[in-house]
């Protein structure tokens, strides 16, 4: 398992704690090194995610943002109105969930009821922590997908990482190697600008609710999905 960064800015020590004694070959960081290193933290700290849920004082605590592998966490609102919709969609007791590349909606599903079972696929090896709950996945490779996966998923949701038609087209087929045809639940969370690629490629349709995220994105963002929610999620625009 690769190893979270977790780094404790109070165990940072300043320039003026650099005269303690040392331990013989331990390395030292310059003062210039270490303005640099409490500047990452501070930085890691404002995007770090722990997010407080709407209902109770408990909190779902998220590993931080890492924006090079385009990460940007649902706002606690957005996260339980969809854990909420995947749900109300599991009405029985084998119903499985599988969760493309949106970490945060495992969390919250857990969270919400922690009966129920979540499958989350993501390429972030942090999320190894969630034990066998957790499947690598680099979308670029849906085929790599075990084969205990396949067509086991009453609902399936993805939020793929970039916003492009060879990213949507392998998402799709991963979701079609998950998903029980014909049967399955499928919910999209992403950019407005895939609208028209979803409904081609996924048959998938807008709904009128707004996903948001912790930082503030420059894309407007859309859930779709593949049956009528009826008055959930702000009704469909088919
Ligand atoms: C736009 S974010 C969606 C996260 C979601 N908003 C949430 O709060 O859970 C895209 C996700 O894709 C994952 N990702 C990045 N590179 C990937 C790759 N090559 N294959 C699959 N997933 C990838 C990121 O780790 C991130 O969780």
């Amino acid at each position: 398992m690769e190893e979270q960064l977790e780094l404790n800015p109070n165990s940072v020590n300043g320039p003026s704690e650099s005269t303690a004694p040392l331990v013989d070959d331990e390395p030292v960081l310059s003062s210039h090194a270490l303005a640099a290193l409490k500047e990452f933290l501070a930085e890691q700290q404002s995007h770090s995610a722990t997010v407080s849920d709407a209902g109770d004082s408990e909190e779902v605590a998220l590993v931080s943002e890492d924006w090079r592998l385009s990460q940007f966490w649902y706002s606690s609102e957005t996260a339980t109105t969809v854990a909420e919709e995947v749900l109300t969609l599991c009405d029985s007791v084998d119903s499985r969930v599988a969760c493309i590349a949106c970490p945060t909606l495992y969390a919250y599903l857990k969270k919400m009821d922690p009966n129920v079972s979540v499958q989350l696929l993501e390429y972030d090896k942090r999320f190894e922590q969630y034990g066998s709950d957790y499947t690598f996945y680099d979308y670029n490779h849906p085929e790599e997908l075990p084969l205990e996966l396949k067509h086991s998923y009453k609902v399936v949701v993805a939020d793929p990482p970039y916003l492009s038609e060879e990213c949507l087209k392998k998402v799709a087929e991963a979701i079609s190697f998950l998903i029980k045809p014909r049967e399955s639940f499928l919910l999209l969370l992403t950019g407005e600008v895939q609208k028209e690629r979803a409904a081609e490629i996924l048959g998938l349709h807008p709904c009128g609710f707004r996903p948001q995220h912790t930082s503030k994105l420059g894309n407007e963002f859309r859930l779709f999905s593949n049956y009528d929610p009826g008055m959930r999620l702000g009704g469909w625009e088919k």
